[in-house]
């Protein structure tokens, strides 16, 4: 039998990228899957959209209870709704400061205490969160982004750590920088989009981007029954970009 079959998922920015390559993924094991993003247009069967945006409350509330009634429940729960920003802490005002933190970290907050509910009714609940390399590693101009992300991965812990008891696992994924639309876009907004793609690779010690489908890979096993016994953790996808030091190659 499918190892998710019979599980009931949310994945918030399943319109695209990574939580796009979650949803199919979480559907091809077998489970059920709800796409919540404030562009679901991409979304096909068996994958279900629903219009949300996880900066407002009120439309968060309405999708989760809107999908949670359409598929009878929620076992897992993927926060990967996030936007980016660049810049030192000099570069962005206190206007964009509020903004990526409303999306990247209050948008889990929001989803999460909506979904509560259905989860706490799961025999099997789990809630994996999109972090990042940039909670772990100082990279140059994420002055926001980055504090966005280290916010994402201290809240996977303290959720973790509130909600065990009621049998809820909560865990999160950091990628390093993945080929998604996102990454798409970064590039065709630098001076020089080869060279910035290049910089990118070469930052990577593999050498090369993470795919979408490799960190979609680490979220379905922290979702499913395999990490029963995981909670608490984070799991880099990144080509050992947090944790390895390389001499540089020698010719
Ligand atoms: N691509 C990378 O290099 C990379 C690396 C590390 C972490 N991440 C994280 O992965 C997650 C997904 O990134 P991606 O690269 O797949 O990006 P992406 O831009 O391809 O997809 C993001 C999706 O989120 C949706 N979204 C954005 N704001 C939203 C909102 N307010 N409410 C609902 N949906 C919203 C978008 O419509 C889009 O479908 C993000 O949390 C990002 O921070 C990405």
């Amino acid at each position: 039998m499918a190892e998710l079959a019979g599980l009931r998922a949310v994945v918030t920015g399943g319109g695209s990228g990574i939580g796009l390559a979650t949803a199919r993924l979480l559907a091809d094991r077998g489970a059920a899957v709800a796409v919540l993003d404030i562009e679901p247009g991409g979304v096909d069967k068996p994958l279900r959209g629903y219009p949300a945006d996880v900066s407002d409350d009120a439309s968060v509330r309405a999708a989760v209870a809107e999908a949670g009634a359409d598929l009878g429940g929620i076992d897992i729960l993927v926060n990967n709704a996030g936007i980016g920003a660049a810049g030192t802490v000099e570069d962005n005002q206190d206007q964009e400061w509020h903004r990526v933190l409303d999306v990247n970290v209050l948008g889990i907050v929001r989803t999460t205490r909506a979904a509560l509910p259905l989860l706490r009714a799961s025999p099997h609940a789990s809630v994996v969160n999109t972090c990042s390399v940039a909670a772990t590693a100082g990279l140059p101009r994420r002055a926001l982004y980055s504090a966005s992300k280290g916010a994402v991965l201290s809240l996977t812990q303290a959720m973790a750590a509130d909600h065990i008891r009621e049998g809820i696992r909560v865990n999160c994924v950091n990628p390093g920088t993945a080929d998604t639309p996102w990454v798409g876009r970064l590039l065709a907004a630098a001076e020089d989009p080869e060279a910035e793609r290049a910089a990118l690779h070469a930052r990577q010690p593999m050498g090369r981007l993470v795919t979408a489908e490799e960190v979609a890979a680490a979220i379905a096993y922290l979702a499913g029954p395999s990490a029963a016994s995981v909670t608490g953790t984070a799991l880099a996808v990144d080509g050992g970009m947090a944790g390895l030091r390389l001499r540089a190659p020698t010719t």
